[in-house]
């Protein structure tokens, strides 16, 4: 779909920096074609249990790079009927208009038969994962996000890395690489024992990546305070939240500088081995910390109703960050966000999306629900959308 970037001013009507106004899903989980043509409003999905309307905001998280707001694997995203014995099509495709600050462009992604990574197509064009996250911002808060909280250390440091990668796109990628590198070393250490060179040159750049990850994660910890401390909308209904990442190795880092720390490093890894440890410090091990500034309690000790004021917090405050990083405010899918909080609490949501600077998709099983929204929006009733109307097998991405 080779179609060329088309100026509009809706944005200007509509104070929306980004916002889909057409999204077609092919064969993407319960949608064998799904069409829906949208304006700059932000846009409440309403049906019934397991009508379809996360799905919906699954597809549009796969406008940006990542693994969608489910991190499901790519087979399982496509469309199954669940009768067969097999998958009936392991493929699966999104294509949207996008408008973005004052252009529309044309965004296609999904696997093809028998191939699981992810195409990207910009304007017609293959593109590649990384340009999608500079081209579009998506974040999201969906039920599962309360549940990392209550899990162990590396699903909460996953979560903070993920929102880091926004603000910083080759955060991930250091992570990746580190933790490649550590499974290397340990392979080395047990089947390549006494290849001394290899060995060293590897802890070296995992002492270096290390420094990274540690440094990229506290500018994040002190970007992410600095808006906290502007802040001055709805204060009293989404609490200050405070951000901490512990560890040893920062601690060494703290009080040893950046070229002591690496030797320090270098000789406690040497010694490990010889030792024949495995594990070390890193920011591998790091600890997590999530609380409210003013009474120290920590998100895990709080009620589910509290913990999702908190999210809520914790991630508007990221669009904040992210506005005054790339002058753009991510698109927000907000699943079953209504649940759980109380009238005050919806209020202030119901305010404060009302007045982002993008799109917000909102999923519900009762339209009432939103009968107060204080500005006008798109109400789309899943249970009437046709899912299986097309016997047309192919796949459209682009
Ligand atoms: N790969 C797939 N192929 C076909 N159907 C799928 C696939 N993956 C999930 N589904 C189905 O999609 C349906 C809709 O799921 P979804 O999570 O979007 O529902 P929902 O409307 O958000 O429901 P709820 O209100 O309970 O959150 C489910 O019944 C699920 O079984
Ligand atoms: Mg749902």
């Amino acid at each position: 779909m080779n179609q060329a970037q088309v100026n509009t001013n809706i944005n200007f009507v509509n104070n929306k920096q980004l916002f889909i106004k057409q999204i077609k899903a092919n064969y993407f989980r319960n949608y064998k074609n799904l069409e829906l043509n949208l304006s700059a409003d932000n846009i409440v999905l309403v049906g019934h249990n397991g009508v379809g309307k996360t799905n919906i905001l699954e597809a549009v998280s796969y406008l940006t790079s990542g693994r969608g707001i489910r991190k499901a694997k790519s087979k399982d995203l496509s469309y199954n009927s669940f009768d067969d014995k097999f998958y009936e099509n392991l493929f699966w495709g999104v294509h949207a208009s996008v408008f973005v600050m004052d252009k529309t462009f044309e965004i296609g992604t999904g696997i093809q038969k028998n191939n699981n990574s992810r195409l990207v197509k910009i304007n017609g064009e293959f593109a590649k994962q990384a340009d999608l996250s500079k081209l579009v911002k998506i974040s999201w808060i969906t039920p599962q996000m309360l549940l990392i909280f209550h899990n162990g250390m590396q699903e909460k440091r996953r979560f903070i890395d993920r929102l880091i990668n926004i603000s910083n796109p080759t955060h991930v990628g250091l992570l990746y690489r580190y933790e490649f590198l550590i499974k290397e070393r340990l392979k080395i250490i047990n089947n390549y024992n006494g290849n001394k060179i290899w060995i060293d040159t590897i802890e070296n750049d995992i002492v270096n990546l290390s420094i990274n990850i540690i440094e990229s994660r506290k500018k994040f910890v002190s970007e992410m305070q600095s808006i906290f401390f502007k802040s001055d909308l709805n204060e009293e209904f989404f609490p200050d939240i405070c951000i901490e990442i512990t560890g040893k190795a920062e601690e060494l880092l703290d009080s040893l500088g950046k070229e002591k720390y690496h030797s320090k490093m270098i000789e406690i890894l040497r010694k490990n081995r010889n030792d024949g440890i495995s594990s070390f410090i890193g920011p591998h091990k790091s600890e997590l910390l999530i609380f409210k500034r003013e009474s120290k309690q920590e998100i895990r000790y709080c009620s589910t109703g509290e913990q999702k004021v908190m999210l809520i917090s914790l991630i508007f405050k990221h669009c904040d960050l992210i506005e005054s990083i790339y002058k753009q405010t991510p698109i927000l899918l907000l699943d079953d966000i209504i649940e759980h909080l109380d009238d005050i609490h919806k209020r202030a949501l119901f305010e404060k999306t009302s007045e982002h600077n993008s799109q917000c998709w909102f999923t519900c099983t009762n339209s009432r629900a939103f009968k107060d929204y204080p500005v006008s929006y798109k109400s789309i009733d899943v249970n009437k959308l046709q899912k299986n109307f097309s016997k047309k097998r192919e796949l459209k991405y682009a």
